[in-house]
């Protein structure tokens, strides 16, 4: 074995302790000292040392969030503690009968409390021994919980390393900020995948991957509010823990408050009920906690949850309305999704007629049924939700929801690709409704583009057997056409035409979003085109090949592997090439006027949308990225633009106008108007 030189030893440890640092000012204090560049730089080195000397990896290196591996499972692990829940109370009068049993049980007239934000995320417990981060555990059943160790070392904000070499065991909560929930489920919508109904359940299912680097790039962060045997440390009240831990370095949330009475703490609730929604993250009450340790624990706990907290919730944005009937939805990938129709009711400022229930589980799990008066919320605010049954209303009136034996688009048969799943799909390849939606993924905007080709003209085609798979498009006659009867005159005919003749010279990347590939939305439709260049070598590529493509993970190339090897999608990408669609990118066009270039855009465009624009980059050989760093050259303004400008302006970002892009990008305005040009 190779000798260590000492030097070597204290340099790497040197490095990692200035990462960790500059890793706390950014992720914690939200406060970087130095550049990313700078930071970068560090990282680099200390990942050659670490190659040169593999000896010296230790669990608790920084470089150990940001390598990436495949877990075989989570192991199920005691909790040195159990993990308790708490009891909820919604109204004024509700946590004033908290504060008189508490004062009774304690025989006083004060009390003082803590007053946190509920963070609506899941929780976890953190074990660091000598002050190193060793093991991360779920909540689980309370009692037993599951090993996430590795996928907690990619969230940023917790410590790998203490301030002290301490041994101790945290906990808190472990959240999706909102900015990083609506990319993703924006995300996931253009993957085809259905989109998290809200916060919580993103978290939880993103902290219960075994991809590391899934859990990585999802940018979740934590918020820690809870020391076990804290008189070990000198601790003796909620308030002094919580002033500890951040001098332990965890991020602990700024908002917390300490009550001299429960006033105080009714005031907080009122304070953050209105505002609630400017926070970057989702809370939905307050925890109110006995703040001195000796009462906590003189108050002791109940099976399931202590009786020195309680969760104090915010008055929820719901409304009662009634459930009229349930209809079915069927998706690109078959997934049969009911759907709550309801009396139309007022909620959070938009008139709500149609409800999510996610699955015939969910339906069954809750007891829903038609003719119900129904609680209704939007998730995260946005999309909303059938809750709860007011079960009180019923008449008996009220009937069962059937869960379908057959498809409703179809009659073929339905049930569930894996025993596990709850989603129910169409099993009929040929469903209809299937490749409907897969024609409007086709056509989209962000795919062949193809104007005239709307949701009605592609429900006439595929009822009337003219279009039976994707390529069918390219083979209209205008004959064919003609027949699809009244509305459908000459001119719409011959422009529907010319604008399907046109998209046969689509690029490749557009052409490969719209195939619809389970987990290839435009970026990384984007990347396979950029790299392979044509679809012969994309549908040949091994999961090795496409994992040598940065920006390209396993899970992702296993499942355009699959995709490819498909005897169908053989068929029509030879169905395709026999059309004339141009399924390769252009070799000649290697006009790269913006070669190495970083493009930030801020405001609205006259000539562009942001889709157009980021195109013409790309095409040209720039890059576009969302926001604006040291290494953006040139933040593009349109009319209002937002904070990058601001932000441009302090790094000395250079400004250019649209105009002005385009005598960069060497586009003549002229050019603009005559032609469409992507
Ligand atoms: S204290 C034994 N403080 O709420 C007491 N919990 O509904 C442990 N939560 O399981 C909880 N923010 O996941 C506490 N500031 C906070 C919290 C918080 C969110 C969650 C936690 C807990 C759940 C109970």
């Amino acid at each position: 074995m190779k000798e260590i030189p000492e030097e070597v030893r204290r340099k790497v440890e040197e490095l990692r302790e200035k990462i960790e640092y500059h890793n706390y000012r950014y992720y914690v204090l939200a406060d970087p000292v130095i550049s990313d560049e700078e930071y970068d730089r560090l990282m680099k080195e200390l990942i050659e040392l670490e190659k040169l000397y593999p000896e010296l990896v230790t669990p608790d290196s920084p470089t150990q969030r940001i390598g990436d591996m495949i877990l075989n499972e989570f192991k199920s692990v005691q909790h040195s503690e159990p993990m308790l829940s708490l009891d909820n109370t919604y109204d004024e009068d509700q946590i004033r009968e908290f504060d008189d049993r508490v004062k009774r049980s304690l025989e006083t007239k004060g009390v003082e409390y803590v007053a946190e934000l509920k963070i609506d995320g899941v929780s976890v417990a953190l074990r660091y021994e000598k002050g190193k981060f060793v093991l991360g555990l779920t909540r689980g059943d309370g009692t037993r919980g599951e090993d996430i160790t590795e996928n907690l070392k990619r969230v940023r904000s917790i410590p790998l390393r203490l301030r002290k070499p301490l041994d101790v065991e945290v906990r808190g909560e472990i959240y999706m900020p909102v900015e990083e929930f609506e990319r993703l489920n924006n995300e996931r919508i253009e993957n085809g995948e259905p989109p998290f109904a809200n916060p919580r359940n993103a978290t939880a299912g993103t902290i219960r991957q075994l991809d590391t680097r899934i859990t990585r790039e999802r940018h979740l962060d934590s918020f820690i509010y809870y020391v076990l045997n804290p008189e070990r440390y000198g601790l003796e009240s909620q308030w002094d823990a919580l002033d500890w831990l951040k001098d332990m370095g965890f991020k602990v949330n700024p908002h917390s408050k300490l009550c001299i009475n429960i006033d105080e703490v009714v005031g907080y609730w009122k304070q953050w009920t209105s505002e609630k929604d400017k926070l970057s993250y989702w809370v939905d009450g307050v925890v109110v906690k006995v703040n001195r340790f000796q009462l906590q624990k003189m108050l002791g706990s109940t099976a399931k949850a202590p009786r020195w907290a309680i969760a104090f919730k915010f008055p929820a944005q719901r409304a009662k309305t009634k459930l009229l009937d349930v209809t079915i939805q069927v998706g690109r990938t078959g997934v049969l999704t009911p759907v709550a129709e309801l009396e139309p009711v007022q909620l959070a400022g938009t008139l709500v007629k149609r409800a999510s229930l996610h699955n015939f589980e969910y339906i069954e799990d809750k007891d829903i049924r038609i003719g119900d008066w129904v609680y209704i919320e939007k998730a995260g605010g946005i999309i909303p939700q059938v809750i709860s049954v007011d079960v009180s209303e019923r008449t008996g009136e009220e009937k069962k929801v059937q869960i379908p034996e057959s498809c409703p688009v179809c009659s073929g048969k339905v049930g569930k690709l894996n025993p596990e799943d709850v989603a129910l799909r169409c099993l009929n390849p040929h469903c209809p409704a299937k490749l409907k939606r897969a024609l409007e993924t086709f056509v989209a905007r962000n795919a062949l583009d193809i104007k005239g080709l709307g949701e009605k003209i592609i429900e006439k085609l595929v009822d009337a057997g003219l279009v039976k798979d994707l390529a069918d498009i390219f083979y209209l006659t205008p004959f064919e056409l003609t027949q699809l009867g009244p509305g459908i005159g000459h001119k719409t005919i011959s422009n529907l035409l010319s604008e399907i003749e046109r998209a046969k010279l689509t690029p490749l990347h557009k052409v490969i979003t719209g195939l619809g590939i389970p987990m290839v939305g435009e970026k990384t439709a984007r990347v396979l085109a950029q790299n392979m260049r044509n679809i012969r070598r994309i549908s040949t590529a091994t999961v090795d090949e496409l994992t040598q493509i940065p920006g390209i993970g396993p899970e992702v190339a296993r499942s355009i592997r699959e995709y490819f090897d498909n005897e169908k999608t053989k068929h029509l990408i030879e169905k395709l090439e026999k059309a004339g669609v141009k399924l390769q990118e252009d070799q000649e066009q290697q006009n790269q006027t913006l070669a190495g270039m970083t493009f930030v855009v801020t405001g609205a465009l006259r000539n562009f949308s942001r889709n157009q624009i980021e195109d013409i980059i790309h095409s040209l050989g720039g890059k576009v990225t969302d926001s604006v760093t040291k290494n953006t050259d040139y933040l593009i303004v349109g009319e209002n633009p937002g904070s990058k400008l601001q932000k441009a302006k302090n790094l000395g970002v250079k400004l250019i106008t649209e105009s002005q892009f385009l005598e960069l990008a060497k586009i003549e305005p002229k050019s603009l108007q005559q032609q469409r040009l992507f």
